[in-house]
């Protein structure tokens, strides 16, 4: 008998035809996240989800019995209590390897956005307020040489420091672990404290996961230690930053601009930065593109397939389940 599999979102026709072949399927039909009560009433008597957006908490985890396999559509799973499905020996995937560029490729395009007021300038052309060519219209900041301070260096940060090398940028970064010197040698990048990546930082981008040591990592202090000239770039977690604070910092003058693809309470964002027209913001979108989107779905098809067959997949966020 196949396996039964729920997925939590309608996901491409391709996809759900490759997880059909070897499972019984149950989609939520609605490219919404499916509520709690809902997520508990689905998941209750599958073997396998499929997560995407969703949150799959333990009031969800607890109540199904015969679940032993989940597969999450996206690389960070902070909406994922993986704890308790460790707890359960339920092995839980991502889908690292698949949207690193991508995601880079945004935080770049929203620094370059935030640098040189794209945003702002589009508004500005649209709202018909470009009567006249003036010599003091939108200046904005270079970018090229400038410094570009990364925290975080997993697969995204790296990819920054390699769009950065691009624009010959002093590359400055931190993390918990130090990368091998080969890789700080080959991306010419420097590993710096954490107050000195505040310090010197003319673009400050976030890549890292969110976990309680992350929560609000960018508040007061930091803001504080930063060039009233720099930037904040986003493409993380909301939570990642006390958004308060940042506001207060930008309405304060005390950091030139920020750039934003994550909020603390999504999809509402702070009412203050709607209104600041030194912020570019959009809506978490930094793995949406149409080659990543489906890379994603397929490897996380793929994940879930390999697990309900009893093989391991190479991207287990949980390996001690198999110790
Ligand atoms: C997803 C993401 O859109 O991979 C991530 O961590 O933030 C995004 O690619 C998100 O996980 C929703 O599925």
């Amino acid at each position: 008998m196949k396996p039964a599999v729920f997925v939590t979102r309608p996901l491409p026709a391709a996809v759900l035809d490759l997880l059909a072949a070897q499972a019984e399927l149950r989609v939520h039909t609605e490219d919404t996240s499916p509520s709690s009560a809902e997520m508990i009433e689905a998941c209750r008597n599958v073997e396998g989800v499929m997560v995407s957006g969703a949150r799959l908490g333990r009031e969800v985890i607890e109540p199904a019995v015969r679940l032993r396999a989940v597969s999450n559509v996206g690389v960070g799973y902070d909406n994922i209590d993986v704890a308790a499905c460790t707890a359960r020996r339920i092995p839980v995937t991502n889908t690292a390897g698949t949207l690193e560029e991508t995601t880079a490729d945004l935080a770049f395009a929203l620094l370059m956005a935030a640098a040189r007021r794209v945003a702002e300038g589009d508004r500005y052309v649209r709202e018909h307020r470009w009567q006249r060519w003036e010599w003091g219209l939108l200046w904005g900041a270079d970018v090229y040489r400038k410094t570009l301070g990364i925290y975080g260096f997993g697969h995204i940060g790296q990819a920054m420091a390699r769009r950065g090398r691009g624009f010959a940028m002093r590359v400055l970064y931190t993390s918990r672990r130090r990368a091998a010197v080969e890789v700080e040698r080959a991306l010419e990048a420097q590993h710096v404290d954490p107050e000195t990546l505040f310090r010197e930082s003319d673009f400050l981008t976030l890549h890292v996961p969110l976990t309680p040591e992350t929560h609000h990592l960018i508040g007061e202090h930091a803001l504080g230690l930063m060039k009233p000239t720099a930037f904040l770039i986003n493409t993380s977690r909301g939570k990642v930053v006390d958004e308060e604070t940042l506001v207060r910092a930008l309405e304060a003058h005390r950091i030139a601009g920020a750039g934003l693809d994550v909020f603390e309470q999504e999809p509402q964002v702070h009412p203050t930065l709607l209104s600041m027209p030194n912020v570019v913001l959009m809506p978490h979108v930094g793995s949406a593109t149409a080659e990543t989107r489906l890379r994603m779905a397929r490897v996380a098809a793929q994940n879930l397939l390999a697990l309900l067959d009893g093989r391991r997949p190479a991207n287990v966020v949980n390996p001690e389940v198999y110790s």
